[in-house]
C-alpha cells in the first residue's frame, strides 16, 4: 500500500514507474488501462495481481503505431493492415500470429497477441517514448465498472499503482471491438467504440461471435463483467417497476427519464439520444447509480444499432437475470 496516489499528466513519472516493472493508470479514448511494460514478466504479473484478474483472461498490447507491431507479430494478414490503416489509432484491437517476444502470461499461452493503437495525445505520446509496448487491461478491479475519468481509477485502484496519468474523461467510454482472422474470416469477438456497420464498409461482411462461451480464447466473454455492486436488471422500465418500491430502485434511462421516479434517482444516457454521447456516458452514469442509496438498479436497452450494440452487451454482462 502506498501512502499518496499521484494523479497528473508527467509522461517522466509514468516513465519512472513503467522502468521500475510498477503499473501506471493511462488515459485512453476508450477506457483507462492498468499498464505496466508487456515484455517484463514481472510488471505483467503485477497488473494481474492488482486488478485481482485471473490469468486465463490475456491482456491488449498497446503499441504506438502499425510499424511498432512488426516485432511482436508472425506477419500481419492484408485484411488486418486494411483496418489498422482505417481504424488506428482508435477503439479497435486486432488479434494477430505473436512472437515469442510476447511473454506467455501477456496472452494467456494463447498464440494470438490483442494489438491496439490508442487514440489519445498523452498517451501516444507515451508510447512513443517508450522502447517497450504497454500490455494494459482496463483499470478496474476484476468484473467492476470500467473507469472513464482518472478519479475512478483513483478510488479503486489507487494504493495500488505507483502513477496516474489524468488524460480527462475517456472520449469513446466504451472498450476497444476485438477483431481476429479465422479461415479468411473477418471475426468480432468483442462488440465496442468501432460500430459493426462503421468496421463493415472497410473489412467487408463480419462474423460476430461476441457470446460465445464454447471458445476458451473468446475475450471479454466472461459473464458478470463491467457490473455494479447492486443487482442491475435490463428491460422494460414500466413492468420492471411494478415490482419494486420507488424508494428502492434508481434508473438508467436512455433519453427520457421516468415521470414516476424521482429525478435524483434517475441517470439519462443521452437526452438528445445520440448513441455516442450515450456510449461516453454508460460507465460514470453506472458507477453514481451503484453508489446512490438504494437496493436495485433498473436500466432499459439503448436502440440496437451503431454503438448502440455495445452498450447493450455492456449493460447485458452487467445485468442479473430478473
Ligand atoms: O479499449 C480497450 O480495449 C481497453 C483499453 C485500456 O485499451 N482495454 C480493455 O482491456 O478493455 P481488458 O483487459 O479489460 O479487455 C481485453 C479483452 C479481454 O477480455 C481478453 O479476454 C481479450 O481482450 N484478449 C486480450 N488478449 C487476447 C488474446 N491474445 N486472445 C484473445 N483474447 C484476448
Ligand atoms: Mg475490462
Amino acid at each position: 500500500m502506498r501512502q499518496h496516489v499521484k494523479i497528473g499528466k508527467s509522461i517522466e513519472e509514468a516513465i519512472a514507474c513503467l522502468n521500475a516493472s510498477d503499473v501506471v493508470g493511462i488515459p485512453t479514448e476508450t477506457v483507462y488501462g492498468l499498464a505496466g511494460n508487456a515484455l517484463d514478466e514481472k510488471a505483467v504479473s503485477r497488473i494481474f495481481s492488482v486488478k485481482n484478474r485471473p490469468t486465463f483472461d490475456p491482456l491488449i498490447v498497446h503499441i504506438s503505431s502499425l510499424e511498432k507491431a512488426a516485432p511482436l507479430v508472425q506477419y500481419i494478414p492484408e485484411a488486418a493492415i486494411k483496418l489498422a490503416n482505417a481504424f488506428w489509432p482508435g477503439p479497435l484491437t486486432l488479434l494477430l500470429p505473436r512472437t515469442l517476444l510476447i511473454p506467455d502470461l501477456v496472452t494467456s499461452g494463447s498464440d494470438r497477441v490483442a494489438l491496439r493503437v490508442p487514440n489519445h495525445p498523452l498517451t501516444l505520446e507515451l508510447l512513443q517514448q517508450l522502447p517497450y509496448p504497454l500490455a494494459a487491461p482496463s483499470a478496474n478491479p476484476f468484473g467492476y465498472i470500467s473507469p472513464t475519468m482518472a478519479t475512478h481509477v483513483a478510488q479503486q485502484l489507487g494504493n495500488e499503482v505507483c502513477y496516474i496519468l489524468d488524460g480527462g474523461p475517456c472520449q469513446i467510454g466504451i472498450e476497444s471491438t476485438i477483431v481476429g482472422f479465422e479461415n479468411n474470416k473477418t471475426v468480432v469477438y468483442r462488440l465496442g467504440g468501432i460500430a459493426l456497420e462503421e468496421l463493415e464498409t472497410v473489412a467487408g461482411p463480419l462474423t460476430v461471435l461476441p457470446h460465445s462461451t464454447s471458445n476458451p480464447q473468446a475475450p471479454g466473454m466472461l459473464q458478470s463483467h463491467y457490473a455494479p455492486r447492486k443487482p442491475m436488471l435490463v428491460g422494460d422500465l414500466d413492468k420492471m417497476m411494478e415490482q419494486y418500491n420507488t424508494n428502492d430502485i434508481a434508473i438508467l434511462a436512455f433519453k427520457t427519464p421516468h415521470p414516476s421516479v424521482p429525478a435524483s434517482q434517475q441517470r439519462l444516457l443521452s437526452a438528445q439520444g445520440h448513441m455516442e454521447e450515450a456510449a461516453r456516458n454508460l460507465f460514470a452514469a453506472m458507477r453514481q447509480l451503484d453508489e446512490m442509496d438504494v437496493k436495485y438498479i433498473l436500466a432499459e436497452w439503448a436502440p440496437d444499432h451503431g454503438l448502440g450494440r455495445a452498450i447493450n452487451d455492456r449493460l447485458r454482462r452487467a445485468s442479473v437475470q430478473p
